[in-house]
């Protein structure tokens, strides 16, 4: 799956994606990551990537120019991918949009707004707007990461071959369904690992996870 991330901060992304199963998922081939720099799509010899809203109002927008361009240029890398656009007024990310996503298998093309926002024009290039919570934060990166991150560890190789991602917390939407886990030693500080999990008993494990489960 070929990921191509376009961003004005191309950096922000190595800590996460050079690291742990993420750079192991890129090490094995299952994907390919690429920045494309919305600043190389400037326009002019400052290279201009933003202007002021109509109708006034604080701050700087992404022109369309250089967005469509830059999305242009990705789409050609890759026909197939589909377009994405983390923004606090698209829809609510879910664990099901990464299922999906990941079973898809099609390449991602991922814009990652800056400054108080984009030409809404740029819209008619998107396939899918979403949010990944009720916040506002400065900019796509870190909202690009989170799909990323939650797509790549679903695909197949990424994780540790047991079956990691079936038994696991928002395995359907809303409903978390993780248990709390435990690790030696068996008594820590006075708190000890409840007994059911010690007897090796697989069907009153698996009972008292159920119950658990919350
Ligand atoms: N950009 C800024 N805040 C965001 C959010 N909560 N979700 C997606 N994109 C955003």
């Amino acid at each position: 799956m070929k990921i191509q991330i376009i961003t004005l901060f191309p950096e922000m992304f190595t800590g996460v994606l050079e690291n742990s199963m993420l750079w192991k998922a890129s090490d094995k081939g299952i994907v390919q990551y690429e920045y494309i720099n919305l600043r190389d799509y400037g326009l002019g010899p400052r290279k201009q990537v933003d202007d002021t809203p109509y109708g006034g109002g604080d701050g700087m927008l992404l022109k369309p120019e250089p967005l469509v361009a830059a999305i242009e240029q990705a789409k050609q890398n890759d026909p197939t991918a589909k377009v994405f656009l983390p923004t606090p007024r698209g829809k609510l990310y879910k664990q099901s949009d990464a299922k999906r996503l990941a079973a898809d298998g099609s390449g991602l093309i991922i814009i990652c707004p800056r400054y108080e926002g984009y030409d809404e024009r740029v819209t008619k290039w998107v396939d899918e707007q979403y949010c990944i919570g009720n916040y506002v934060l400065t900019g796509g990166e870190l909202p690009a990461m989170i799909l990323i991150d939650s797509v790549v560890r679903l695909l197949p190789g990424v994780l540790g071959g047991e079956n990691s991602t079936d038994i696991e917390s928002f395995q359907d939407d809303d409903v978390s369904i993780e248990f709390p886990q435990y690790t030696r030693p068996a008594e820590f500080e006075g708190l000890k690992v409840p007994d059911v999990l010690l007897n090796g008993h697989h069907a009153e494990i698996a009972k008292w996870r159920a119950e658990q489960e919350r």
